[in-house]
């Protein structure tokens, strides 16, 4: 059976094994992408899409990275799931027209089944329904029994990183956290299996008319969520538990004064919500964003606001958030040197300004009301005393 590893022994794990296999080890490039169509890096193949695309030329033909994310479609699921993030790492080994699906899962498969350690039995994949190749390598090469290679349709097994630009099929790992269970394989249910790796044959590309033409070459993109593979070999319930998030947890629940692990399931969710956004805010402030009404600003301002309610929701009834950050930015200075280089911005951006009186003029009472006995926290600079957290 597989060995517990931590996040960093998983991030280095995943990178040395593809830098053994040729592969140039790239640093994670900033959530604020160098591409107009989205307002922050989504994936990890986001910073080559001119290559995919035929627009620029690659340096390498086989590079390797642990591309930060933000992804916030999904942001009502975050603290509910056992796996939904705002914030989170990407590992992923791309194909610049170099190898293609037999590599790519033959790859995929030893690192998962002979280096992570996971037993073969406990894996199931995923293929596009038309993709026959796949379907035949995962059969034929790797021995996958034709009963966990699950044919799906474009909705799950077609990916692209917008409504147009390079897209292809793909093809995705699965771990059954309950093969004990004697239901029929639905890799629907998530309480039974997490997918954990995505491999993409990005081999199209897709037009604002929907039409899709052949890429000049057949690429791979792929990614493996840091902390879904986290969750897996560190036997925890649920991603926040996981070294990367639960030290943040920990430190807003210190903070509210309850024990995560015994408090109720809605003081729970408050505090997952804490961990999960803390860790985005302090990487895009990091990465140079500033709150504010417009684009990433407004999502950074929306996370922040979120905190704050979450924070109330838990009884914290003082400013708290640069303390549960500080306990982020240690969490992940030694992979991103760049979070306490800015230690001071993100201070400042989530810091509450000192509780302040409605009327300058009264000497510090709030209007009707005794400042000290009900501190206001002064309209704070991101929600403004007029929208809701
Ligand atoms: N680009 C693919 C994804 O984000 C690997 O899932």
């Amino acid at each position: 059976m597989f060995k517990s590893l931590s996040g960093a022994q998983i991030r280095q794990t995943f990178l040395d094994f593809y830098q053994e296999r040729g592969h140039q080890v790239l640093p994670s490039a900033s959530l604020v992408p160098d591409d107009p169509t989205v307002l922050l890096t989504i994936a990890g193949m986001l910073p080559f899409k001119p290559i995919f695309l035929g627009q620029q030329a690659a340096e390498f033909l086989r590079a390797t990275s642990s591309q930060k994310c933000i992804r916030t479609n999904d942001i009502e699921n975050v603290g509910r799931t056992a796996r939904h993030h705002t914030f989170f790492e990407m590992l992923g080994n791309f194909s610049f027209g170099d190898y293609f699906k037999e590599k790519a899962i033959a790859w995929a498969w030893e690192l998962s089944t002979e280096v992570f350690g996971l037993p073969a039995e406990r894996l199931v994949v995923s293929v596009f329904r038309e993709d026959d190749d796949a379907f035949a390598i995962w059969r034929d090469q790797v021995g996958v029994p034709v009963e966990r290679i699950i044919r799906m349709d474009e909705a799950d097994n077609f990916w692209a990183s917008g409504p147009t630009g390079p897209c292809g099929p793909c093809s995705e790992i699965y771990y059954d956290f309950h093969p004990d269970r004697p239901e029929a394989i639905d890799l629907e249910d998530d309480t039974r299996f997490i997918e954990f790796y995505n491999l993409v044959f990005m081999q199209y590309n897709r037009d604002a008319s929907g039409n899709l033409t052949p890429l000049q070459a057949q690429n791979i993109d792929t990614g493996m969520g840091l902390e879904r593979m986290a969750q897996i070999l560190q036997r925890v319930p649920n991603n926040y538990e996981t070294d990367l998030i639960l030290p943040i947890v920990q430190s807003a629940s210190a903070i509210a004064q309850l024990d995560y692990h015994h408090c109720d399931p809605a003081a729970q969710v408050s505090l997952k919500v804490i961990g999960d956004h803390v860790r985005a805010v302090v990487h895009m402030i990091a990465d140079g964003i500033t709150a504010s009404n417009l684009g990433r600003g407004y999502v950074l301002r929306r996370l922040i606001r979120r905190v704050v309610r979450h924070g109330r929701l838990v009884g914290i009834d003082r400013p708290f958030i640069t303390d549960v950050a500080e306990t982020a930015i240690a969490l992940c200075e030694a992979a991103y040197p760049n979070v306490r280089a800015r230690e001071k911005a993100i201070n400042a951006e989530c810091s509450w300004r000192k509780p302040v009186s409605r009327n300058p003029r009264s000497g510090g009472k709030a209007a009707g009301r005794n400042s000290r006995q009900s501190p206001r926290w002064g309209g704070d600079r991101w929600t403004g005393c007029l929208c809701p957290l």
